[in-house]
């Protein structure tokens, strides 16, 4: 514990320092001026302030209402030290902010138990800030961990269904990232760039719901086999309902809404323009561009500059031109997380668990 004392009489200044000092665990330090102490209180404060009233310069009171001023002595005590004649200003004094008070001549054995006691208050004061700013950061570290978990099982859930045809991991998150760009650069708040980011993997966690002899079908579909197709988007709505995470209802909201085209011949409900929730525009793009790069059962790789031609030119048609053109603006980004992404291999893909260690795995990899 740490005593300042600001005493303009020497000769008390060295009986108070020296009382202070004789006390258990204490250590004391006195200035001779307020504008001393102003200049030279210790930048980490004190666990107790000792001031006289008149002192020239700056009076005592003056000086309280200046240490309350300070955050570092916000809440630490302070004794005023009065004549018996200057009792009319401890009002003035207490709500300036002292705590308690001596009266000159000092009675040494008054000073160490009314000392003693401001000591155990600041004491356990300090103990429960120590034990609140504990309990703070392991709220935060429960949380995190909370949250990254529900991120990892959102990721695995996702890994499931690209499992099914022979994926690694690698379109969810070309999906995830593109669409997460899109969104950056739409202008939407962080947080909900995030939420895309984290839920566009499950935007086709209904084709669980779907044959692997359709799913997988070298060729083309036929129309019945398309109807059944189109159910993904419905099914994974249903599989989603009802969430309590935001994550999820933000999910939920790409699964039925992603096959949604902007002049409103989409499915399942063909909405038209803004009655698409925006993330179901986005990931829209981000998807359509992704299965056009990407050789499927039924057709052959595109090229990334076909793909993006296709992009552009659908804007209008299939999409939201506000997320075409965003699209476009983050272009350079977008090619350069393709890019990274097929630099990744599967030894990669085998460490990546969820979004968390994605980002890790990512800036290895790169
Ligand atoms: P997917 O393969 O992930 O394709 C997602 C979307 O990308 C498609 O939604 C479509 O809008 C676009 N897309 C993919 N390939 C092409 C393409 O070659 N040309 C053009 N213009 N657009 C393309 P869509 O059509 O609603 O299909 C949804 C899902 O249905 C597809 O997901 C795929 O799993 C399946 N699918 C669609 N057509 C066929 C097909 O002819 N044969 C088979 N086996 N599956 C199909
Ligand atoms: C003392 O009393 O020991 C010195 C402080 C004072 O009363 O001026
Ligand atoms: C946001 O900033 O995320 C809200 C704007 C929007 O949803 O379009
Ligand atoms: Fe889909």
């Amino acid at each position: 514990m740490h005593v300042a004392v600001v005493e303009d009489d020497p000769i008390c200044l060295a009986v108070l320092v020296r009382l202070a000092e004789t006390m258990a665990d204490c250590t004391a330090e006195g200035f001779a001026t307020p504008a001393c102490a102003v200049d030279r209180l210790p930048a980490g404060g004190a666990d107790l302030v000792i001031v006289d009233y008149k002192m020239p310069g700056m009076n005592g009171i003056e000086f309280v209402s200046w240490l309350r001023e300070q955050p570092r002595f916000r809440t630490v005590p302070v004794v005023m030290v009065t004549a018996d004649e200057e009792r009319d200003i401890r009002i003035a004094a207490i709500e300036a902010g002292a705590t308690d008070f001596l009266t000159k001549p000092i009675d040494p054995h008054e000073l160490r138990i009314r000392t003693r006691n401001l000591l155990q208050m600041r004491q356990a004061q300090l103990e429960l800030d120590d034990r609140a700013r504990l309990l703070t950061r392991e709220v935060e570290d429960a949380t995190r961990r909370t949250l990254e978990g529900e991120e990892e099982m959102i990721w695995r859930l996702a890994r499931a269904i690209e499992c099914r045809d022979g994926g690694t991991g690698a379109h969810i998150t070309r999906v995830a990232a593109i669409s997460r760009i899109i969104a950056e650069e739409m202008g939407l708040s962080s947080e909900h760039c995030r939420h895309i980011f984290l839920a566009a993997p499950l935007h086709d966690v209904g084709k669980i719901g779907v044959p692997d002899a359709i799913l997988n079908k070298p060729g083309k579909l036929t129309d019945a086999e398309f109807d059944r197709m189109r159910g993904h988007a419905l099914a994974g709505g249903d599989i989603l309902k009802d969430a309590r995470s935001d994550i999820v209802r933000v999910a939920e909201a790409i699964a039925v809404a992603h096959h949604e085209k902007w002049d409103g011949t989409g499915y399942p409900y063909g909405l038209s323009a803004e009655n698409i929730p925006i993330e179901g525009r986005i990931v829209a793009v981000a998807d359509v561009f992704d299965a056009l790069c990407t050789k499927r059962p039924y057709k052959d790789a595109w090229s990334i500059d076909e793909a993006r031609d296709e992009i552009a030119a659908q804007s209008g048609r299939h999409f939201d031109p506000a997320c075409v053109a965003a699209f476009e603006r983050g272009w350079g980004r977008i090619a350069s997380t393709i890019s990274k992404i097929s630099g990744m291999r599967r030894e990669d893909w085998d460490q990546v668990t969820g979004p968390a260690s994605l980002d890790r795995v990512f800036r290895r990899a790169s």
